[in-house]
């Protein structure tokens, strides 16, 4: 596998943390795989053991040749984590840009890993390659345009895993001569894109098979309104498209075995997830109120993820005497609305701007209800997580949030979470008071955490079904 992002080497959102445990899933299910991702500073920094291989590449990139090294590291038993190693490349402050903007060279950044990946893989080949993203998405190309070129693999079949069609790699088509592809793939056909060229469609055109990480996502892919412009590719290659369902690392996402909160709880002993609260409105500054709902975020904060939904309605929930602490990083508009939320309703909002694991785990716990009113979701973990943690989601019915929450059915005692359809300020808050009504009945919202508790999404399912699709290529 190749990718971008591999937890715990380096993260910035869902993928790593999914390309790790799959992996680690697919390994247990008897598959041999290793990974292949760049060594980024923040990598080289992190607490693991990391070897320096004798390993040289020579890079083609445009018409120079830049050389990398290999740093390897493990994962589950057995998995080699090949890290490639050029700092003029990624000994950088972040992964892909900062808050100026994403780096200049992430075109060239990105054609230097995934050559830089085939030409390891020269050195072992495989079955097959799986990329994950646009910038593992060249790799797919390069072997299809140019097989001769990467001999030793040439036979290898390509998967494509999109986590989320807003991330494609779209450059200006001077970028185009470090590619060092052949202009015919300079078409509408393959790279072009509206005048630009389009690292990820090069891949949904080029790869054996595409993935993407809900059986949801996948058919909404193929509309003008989720297709990103990229529906049409979509719809060509519907027949070699298929829809995952992420799972969760219940090793990590547990809170009967949580390290990081302040007491450990179950179905069976619930009462403990009080100490959570409390210990959270404790760390953020909230006045410490078991009676009061407490809603939690955890998030990139981007468009993507319902925040000016939020923005609208947040006067109406300051209204409901209910306390919000959110979490998350990333666009300036939303980091300062919610700071300014934070020092103009102290006892109700905290924000917490960064990135902060524990802090995300005390949240996940201390929580009642975990808000998730997403534009689109491709998948989405944080859901899937609350469950687990009986914090109960009201979320949007979009992508993997609609695969994952079950609407609250208080005739049929049934569903796990709250769940709505249009995407407008009122839709959103009529699903938070229905939320807040069950709230009030402990033993509704008892039976409702436990409903939720009991759901499972663990990674062995989601495993199979690629295996499955491995074996449909290698047969
Ligand atoms: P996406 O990949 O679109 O960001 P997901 O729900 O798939 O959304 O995954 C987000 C992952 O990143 C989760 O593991 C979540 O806990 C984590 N995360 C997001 N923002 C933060 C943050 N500010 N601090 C800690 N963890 C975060
Ligand atoms: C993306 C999506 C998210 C998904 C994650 C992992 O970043 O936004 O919905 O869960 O990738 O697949």
């Amino acid at each position: 596998m190749i990718s971008p992002e591999i937890a715990p080497f380096a993260k910035t959102g869902g993928l790593a943390d999914v390309v790790g445990t799959l992996s680690i899933a697919l390994e247990r299910s008897g598959h041999s795989l290793s990974l292949i991702t760049p060594a980024y500073r923040s990598s080289l920094a992190g607490d693991f053991p990391l070897e320096v291989t004798g390993t040289k590449l020579d890079v083609p990139v445009g018409d120079r040749v830049e050389q990398a090294t290999v740093v390897r590291s493990k994962l589950g038993s057995e998995i080699s984590v090949y890290l490639i190693r050029a700092d003029r490349y990624f000994d950088r402050e972040s992964l892909y840009g900062t808050a100026a903007g994403d780096y200049p060279d992430n075109a060239e950044r990105f054609v230097f890993f995934s050559r830089g990946a085939l030409e390891l893989l020269r050195q072992q080949p495989v079955d097959i390659i799986h990329c994950h993203e646009w910038q593992a998405a060249l790799a797919a190309v390069f072997l299809k345009a140019q097989g001769s070129r990467h001999a030793e693999v040439g036979s290898a079949k390509t998967v494509l895993t999109t986590h989320n069609l807003g991330f494609q790699g779209i450059f200006s088509e001077h970028e185009w001569p470090l590619l060092g592809l052949d202009r015919s793939y300079v078409t509408p056909q393959y790279l072009e894109f509206y005048g630009k060229i389009n690292f990820l469609k090069g891949a949904l055109v080029c790869a054996d098979k595409i993935t993407t990480v809900s059986p949801s996502y996948a058919e909404e892919i193929l509309t003008h309104e989720q297709g990103f412009g990229l529906e049409g590719v979509l719809q060509q290659r519907a027949q070699d498209l298929v829809g995952i369902l992420n799972g969760v690392d219940y090793s990590q996402w547990n809170p009967e075995t949580d390290p990081y909160i302040a007491e450990r709880y179950s179905v069976s002993r619930l009462t403990a997830k009080r100490a959570c609260k409390i210990a959270l409105q404790r760390k953020v500054a909230l006045p410490p109120r078991p009676e009061a709902p407490l809603i939690g975020m955890i998030s990139r904060l981007t468009s993507q993820k319902g925040f000016d939904l939020v923005e609208r309605v947040l006067e109406r929930l300051i209204d409901l005497e209910l306390q919000m602490v959110v979490l998350g990083a990333g666009e300036r508009r939303y980091e300062e609305f919610f700071a300014a939320a934070a020092k103009r309703y102290p006892n109700r909002v905290a924000a917490r701007i960064g990135f902060d694991e524990p802090l995300a785990h005390q949240i996940e716990a201390g929580s009642d209800i975990f808000l998730m009113p997403s534009l689109y979701e491709p998948c989405g973990l944080n859901q899937m997580f609350s469950l687990k943690y009986g914090t109960i989601p009201v979320v949007r019915a979009v992508g993997g949030l609609k695969d994952t929450v079950e609407d609250y059915d208080p005739e049929a005692s049934g569903g796990t979470g709250f769940v709505f359809q249009a995407y407008e300020p009122q839709a959103l808050l009529d699903a938070i008071q229905r939320a807040l009504s069950v709230f009030r009945q402990k033993r509704a919202w008892t039976a409702l955490r436990r409903r939720a508790m009991n759901k499972d999404f663990s990674w062995d399912r989601s495993a199979a079904a690629y295996s499955n699709l491995y074996e449909q290529l290698v047969h």
